[in-house]
């Protein structure tokens, strides 16, 4: 029987133990695996790099629930993302958003010092900038990432993959703010779709892992399958058992985050001590008509408050709540605040007056009365 994606996820693949009937997955901790008489391997697996049984069921799953055809578990989000650009060929243009994950930003700009990639960037906020961006034949990648950490600019998923697919380039999604639960990149033509499994696919904030899901099992695929056996970033059978455990309570954790963090934009705007809140599940957010699309389970637990009184009323704000935790980091079960431009360094295009809010799964009531209270002493 055909299971939808909530049961997949409840269920982790409804994988039974076979010799012990256990529901829960084991935790697979063995490096190395048996062979027979004949030099067979047993199983499936010979060696934890590049995965072993444990690595290989979260894989299975994430693959699952964006509906692709092969995943890979990395150690962090961030080596899921180097998998990718490693795997480009030398001098390779690559176009990707002027407003992105800055930690992102920064690798891809420094394969560029290297001379490894020539990079060309887009404004998200402008419809038309990325087809603009694009050179036909010569573009590799476009990477884009939506909504986008920390301004939560949106970009339009299907609208990209029809650029890239008429250039000639591969569309790779960082769907790290909207997992599988609300939009799914690959169903909207993107060829990769990469995660910080740190974040909601985890959801708990004890885990650091990385995935990049695949439409095709293609030449490229092969390519970046051998980088992530050779580099080995690969996480361990704890991590990734933590992980198939988060996701379990994937699509619960994000319905819950999603409400939290659009009652308290609603209730945000328009606060004398606020001049924007960005938020894609806002109508007045530029792009929510296209997040109303392809966020189709909710706009997410994110957002940022821009403070009229600038960087200082900002640093104020993040140090002055007390159920919201004042930490980096974003997606995870309880609600973390922080002031974003001193982490991410003068050349970010974040204003310095922004604060990023993660919702987590707390009473909306105490979150809100949390934040009023803040404010008022800002
Ligand atoms: C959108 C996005 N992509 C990628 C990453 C990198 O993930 P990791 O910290 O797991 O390397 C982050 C981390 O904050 C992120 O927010």
């Amino acid at each position: 029987m055909a299971r939808r994606p909530e049961t997949l996820a409840a269920q982790a693949l409804h994988r039974i133990d076979v010799e012990t009937g256990a529901v829960i997955p084991p935790v697979h901790l063995a490096t190395t695996y048996a062979r027979d008489g004949a030099n067979a391997l047993i199983g499936a697996h010979d060696y934890i790099r590049p995965e072993g049984p444990t690595q290989a069921h979260a894989a299975a799953l994430i693959c699952a629930l964006e509906g692709g055809a092969d995943a890979r578990l990395f150690s962090s989000g961030l080596a899921a993302a180097a998998a990718v650009f490693a795997t480009l060929p030398a001098g390779a243009h690559v176009v990707a958003q002027t407003k992105m994950y800055y930690g992102a930003k920064k690798l891809l700009q420094s394969l560029e010092t290297k001379g490894a990639i020539v990079l060309a960037f887009f404004d998200p906020d402008d419809p038309d900038a990325l087809a603009r961006a694009v050179k036909p034949g010569a573009t590799a990648l476009i990477w884009i990432e939506t909504p986008a950490n920390p301004l939560w600019s949106v970009v339009d998923i299907a609208r990209a993959a029809e650029t890239a697919r008429s250039a000639g380039a591969r569309l790779a999604v960082d769907s790290t703010s909207a997992p599988p639960c609300t939009t799914r990149s690959l169903d909207l033509g993107a060829d990769y779709v990469v995660h910080s499994a740190t974040k909601y696919l985890n959801g708990h904030s004890d885990v650091l892992a990385g995935a990049v899901v695949t439409r095709a099992k293609d030449e490229a695929w092969q390519a970046l399958c051998d980088h992530h056996s050779l580099t080995g970033a690969v996480p361990g059978a704890f991590e990734a058992w933590l992980l198939i455990r988060g996701l379990r309570t994937l699509f619960v954790r994000f319905e819950r985050q999603s409400a939290n963090a659009l009652r308290l934009a609603q209730s945000l705007e328009g606060h004398p001590g606020i001049a924007q809140v960005l938020y894609p599940g806002l109508p007045a957010h530029p792009g929510h008509a296209i997040a109303a699309r392809q966020m189709t389970g909710g706009y997410g637990g994110l957002l940022s408050l821009r403070l009229r009184g600038g960087a200082k009323a900002a640093a104020q704000l993040a140090a002055s709540t007390e159920v919201f935790i004042q930490a980096t980091s974003i997606g995870g079960v309880e609600s973390l605040i922080e002031h974003r431009k001193p982490i991410e360094g003068p050349q970010s295009p974040t204003p310095d007056d922004l604060v990023r809010l993660s919702c987590g799964l707390e009473a909306a009531d105490d979150l809100m009365a949390d934040l009023m209270t803040a404010l008022e002493r800002v």
